[in-house]
């Protein structure tokens, strides 16, 4: 008989309950350009000792460039596309802390994987705080109009009510990475464990 999820959690610190909860699914990042996903799913993954994967370069190197040249070059339709195909591959071979693009849970089939394979976590960002985090980087093909602000404006308008079908959302502000880790392991204890978790530096982790 396999153990109750709340029994996994009882002699485990957090972020061992956690990975023992996943079993072989993964912690899926979403949310908009600029909202820290990388970032901050680089960090979770190093705290649970998962391996981290970031969904645009795994499509990057599976296309051999850049994503504004596959924008460029193939267009949008066949860059979503690939998109969905690697985040299934990827979702495919977890546990993994899988960062994906802002716009890959727009696609019905990507959410419908997601859901099956993984958890997903909500980087939720208000829009000035995205719009000062992407102006320092030129490399979004979605951005590169006459208005990048009302262009993240419409898209937040669009994505926003498809962002919150996921299992947990995390408030993306501009405070250092490790709250934003830390409040993301508190709500990923909560949801998988389904007690709040204590978190403090002397916390025993059994793993190591
Ligand atoms: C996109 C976001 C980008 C990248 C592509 C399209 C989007 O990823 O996938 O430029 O549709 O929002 P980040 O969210 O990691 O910037």
């Amino acid at each position: 008989m396999s153990e109750p999820v709340a029994a996994i959690g009882a002699n485990l610190s957090p972020d061992a309950a956690i990975v023992a909860a996943l079993g072989q699914r993964s912690i899926v990042l979403i949310g908009m350009m600029g909202a820290g996903k990388s970032t901050v799913g680089r960090r979770l993954a190093l705290r649970l000792r998962l391996p981290f994967v970031d969904a645009d370069t795994e499509i990057e190197a599976a296309a051999a460039m850049s994503i504004p040249e596959i924008f460029q070059q193939h267009g949008e339709p066949h860059f979503r596309d690939g998109e969905a195909r690697v985040i299934s591959r990827l979702l495919a071979g977890g546990p993994l802390v899988l960062a994906t693009g802002g716009g890959a849970y727009m696609r019905d089939s990507t959410r419908a994987r997601i859901a099956a394979a993984g958890v997903s976590v909500w980087l939720k960002a208000e829009a000035d705080v995205i719009l000062r985090r992407v102006k320092r980087r030129a490399d979004r093909p979605l951005l590169h109009t006459a208005d990048p602000a009302g262009t993240i404006a419409r898209l937040i308008g669009e994505r926003h009510p498809f962002y919150q079908q996921s299992d947990i959302t995390i408030d993306s502000r501009d405070v250092p990475h490790e709250t934003i880790v830390d409040e993301s392991i508190a709500a990923l204890h909560a949801h998988l464990v389904g007690a709040p978790a204590l978190l403090h530096p002397l916390s025993m982790d059994s793993r190591s």
